[in-house]
């Protein structure tokens, strides 16, 4: 993987016509995209085989979570299509669950520790122990490692401090919440710039509306990668 193989596009399309449109304009530009659950009951599951074949890398986001015996031969079955990175929620029993499926596939299993959608009070809502989120996701991603992911999901506010810990301090760091300076957050809620994302621990970036809603998406993937390379 090159330098610019750190930026993974987004594929959020209502259908995989326009998702494969977006892959086709940035052939020979990007190389790695994330299909997630939005496309998965729309054919997004062949359409990622179908960019593998095509020697593209592919993030599945599909953020599993099940009993062990269900993960395991959900992810037995994934891994097959030799998928770049899987997501499953990051609980320890999971994280065991799909590292025993994958088995000796390349798919690497990243976890997803708290969504960036939540809050203190949703965490209180969903029973979980008190404390600040940035320390409870940074004790979540020491867990997931433990457990065998191969790395987290996590967003511009917990990355140094993640990186900071030792057993997190080589392990992938997938970051969504991407926004050049002067541009729209949209729903995102704690952004950063690809550069700052990079400074500050990040090994990949997720970034879908700053390119797909862009004029030239060309273009804006383009001076992504500039930023990153002259950086
Ligand atoms: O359009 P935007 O750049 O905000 O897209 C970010 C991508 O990262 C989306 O596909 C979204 O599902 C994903 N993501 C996120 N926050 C997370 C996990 C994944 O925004 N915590």
């Amino acid at each position: 993987m090159s330098n610019k193989d750190k930026i993974i596009v987004a594929l959020d399309f209502e259908s995989c016509d326009k998702a494969l449109e977006l892959v086709e304009s940035l052939d020979g530009y990007a190389n790695f995209f994330k299909i997630g659950l939005g496309l998965i009951g729309r054919g997004g599951l062949e359409l990622a085989c179908e960019l593998k074949k095509r020697g593209l890398y592919i993030f599945l986001d599909l953020k599993l979570f099940d009993i062990s015996n269900t993960i395991k031969n959900a992810v037995k079955g994934l891994c097959e299509a030799k998928f770049d990175f899987l997501t499953v929620q990051g609980d320890p029993q999971v994280i065991k669950a799909a590292v025993e499926g994958r088995g000796t596939s390349i798919t690497k299993i990243l976890a997803v520790t708290f969504l960036t959608s939540l809050n203190r009070r949703d965490l209180d809502q969903n029973l979980i122990i008190p404390g600040e989120i940035q320390t409870l996701v940074c004790n979540r991603a020491e867990k997931a490692i433990l457990a065998g992911a191969d790395g987290v999901i996590a967003s511009p506010q917990e990355l140094s401090i993640i990186r900071e810990n030792p057993l997190c301090m080589k392990k992938i760091i997938v970051t969504p919440g991407i926004r050049q300076t002067n541009s729209a957050v949209d729903d995102q809620k704690r952004v950063a710039t690809p550069y700052d994302a990079l400074r500050m621990g990040a090994s990949h970036l997720v970034i879908g509306r700053p390119i797909y809603q862009a004029k030239d998406p060309v273009a804006a993937y383009e001076e992504i990668k500039m930023q990153i390379l002259n950086n």
